[in-house]
């Protein structure tokens, strides 16, 4: 039988990364994070991609990427932000795996971004940016099944949550 993928979606900032590399920790399984993975391919960071390319651009290689990696078996996928913005995404996604939503507050992800200058559509007034991204997305988030909160667990014990879904759902 197939082993199944872990895939990790959540707004920037909801703890994705550290999640993935503690899940991959547990469990031995190749931790893809989208965002790196094209900017390794493309050899140009994300902001280079928006400012160069133009977001459609960049979404069009989520795209291309998310089709790539759900015919693959047995790996952990952060998958970036924006990923919900197409719900063929989240289509091609459920089919090759578990999907799992990371949230955290408003506030939490103002205080982990706050000097952080990788993410382009943040470049302006963080906080009021946050909150007016976070508020039109939440109804992309909330579909999924899934929602682990940032807020109330730490890295380790949200991927224990992840596991015990992961080994009900295998
Ligand atoms: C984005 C999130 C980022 C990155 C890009 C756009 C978004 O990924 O893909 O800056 O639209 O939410 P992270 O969620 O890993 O920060």
């Amino acid at each position: 039988m197939k082993k199944k993928n872990i895939i990790l979606i959540g707004f920037m900032g909801t703890g994705k990364t550290v999640t993935g590399r503690e899940l991959a920790k547990l469990t031995g399984m190749e931790l893809i994070d989208m965002d790196l993975l094209i900017e390794a391919r493309r050899k140009k960071t994300i902001p280079e991609i928006f400012a160069q390319n133009g977001e459609p651009a960049f979404r069009a290689m989520e795209r291309e990427l998310v089709i790539e990696l759900s015919q693959r078996t047995g790996i952990i996928i952060s998958a970036g932000g924006g990923i919900v913005l197409n719900p063929d995404n989240l289509a091609d996604f459920a089919k090759s795996g578990l999907v799992v939503c990371l949230t955290a507050s408003p506030e939490t992800i103002f205080q982990r971004l706050e000097k952080d200058t990788t993410r382009p559509l943040l470049s302006g007034d963080k906080k009021t940016q946050i909150a007016a991204l976070l508020e039109k997305r939440k109804p992309l988030y909330n579909v999924i099944a899934h929602q682990i909160d940032g807020d109330r667990l730490g890295p380790e014990e949200r991927a224990t949550e992840i596991l015990r879904l992961y080994a009900l759902e295998s």
